[in-house]
């Protein structure tokens, strides 16, 4: 992973003055399985994500109107009928552009720049380190202060896109209480659909810019109780960030295959009512 001995620069952690370790770690346990399983999962997601984004097929329940998040909102006139619950201000889009690609670039976004998807990736697939105490293979380090890492410092706009994104999605899961016949409905689908957007939620207010939304540049917590105790249960969900960026990442590919089920005639859905 890191250059060998012989081949080794003198910048970065070979700088004089660092210690003179010629292997590469010291580190005897299995410190490459958390980057490895980080590599697996991310791939896993971004390939069914792509895939599904593109396909342009079972992404609407007419009957119940199920919408997966990957297609919302839809909004231009090559939407299936009923899908476009804000009408469709773009025209047809030719096959190369995905149906839901108003939203998916800030998505993106907000994942790419996310505090812990960083520290993610950065280790797993830039090995910048691989791991503590691992020597990283780079013999530069100009850290996120020029292009194109410099962007990630726009985190916190893509945070104010992702409540929007959010909103939407509420927004689809409540108009998903829908009967075949019309009027009100309820079955497996919205059980699902609620439990992902309760969780995109969670994960987007544990965001260390929601953190920071909430209480931050306060001289004084005594002097701003509200936005004291908003920052406190904010702080609550930040410290269960990582998990809840894992947890999402599953339920939004769990949601959508889901619709597709159902919208496909795979399976039929579990109805409770209507
Ligand atoms: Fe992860 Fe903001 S830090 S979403």
């Amino acid at each position: 992973m890191s250059a060998p001995a012989t081949e080794r620069g003198t910048t970065g952690v070979f700088s004089p003055g660092r210690a003179r370790i010629l292997v590469r770690t010291l580190r005897e346990d299995r410190w490459w399985v958390p980057p490895l399983l980080t590599v697996l999962g991310l791939s896993a997601f971004i390939i069914y994500a792509t895939v599904r984004s593109f396909v342009r097929r079972a992404y609407w329940v007419e009957d119940y109107h199920y919408l997966t998040p990957f297609y919302s909102p839809c909004l231009s006139e090559s939407c299936v009928p009923g899908s476009s619950h804000f009408g469709t201000p773009f025209p047809e889009l030719p096959i190369w552009i995905p149906l839901g690609f108003v939203v998916l670039p800030f998505l993106l976004g907000f994942r790419l720049t996310c505090y812990y998807y960083r520290k993610a990736y950065y280790r797993s697939i830039w090995f910048s380190p691989p791991a503590c105490a691992v020597a990283e293979p780079h013999s530069r380090y100009t850290g996120e202060t020029r292009l194109p890492l410099i962007i990630q410092n726009a985190h916190r706009y893509f945070f104010y896109a992702a409540v929007i994104v959010s909103v939407i999605n509420t927004y689809d899961a409540i108009t998903a209480f829908h009967g075949k016949g019309g009027g009100f409905g309820f079955g497996l689908g919205n059980v699902i659909l609620i439990v992902n957007v309760v969780l995109l939620w969670i994960y987007t207010i544990s965001c260390h810019s929601c953190r920071h939304v909430t209480g931050g540049r306060l001289k004084h917590f005594s002097a701003h109780p509200i936005r004291y105790r908003m920052w406190t249960q904010v702080s609550k969900l930040n410290t269960r960030h990582m998990q809840f960026a894992w947890i999402t990442l599953g339920t939004l590919v769990l949601t959508d295959f889901y619709v597709m089920l159902v919208a496909s005639g795979t399976i039929s859905d579990l109805r409770f009512v209507g």
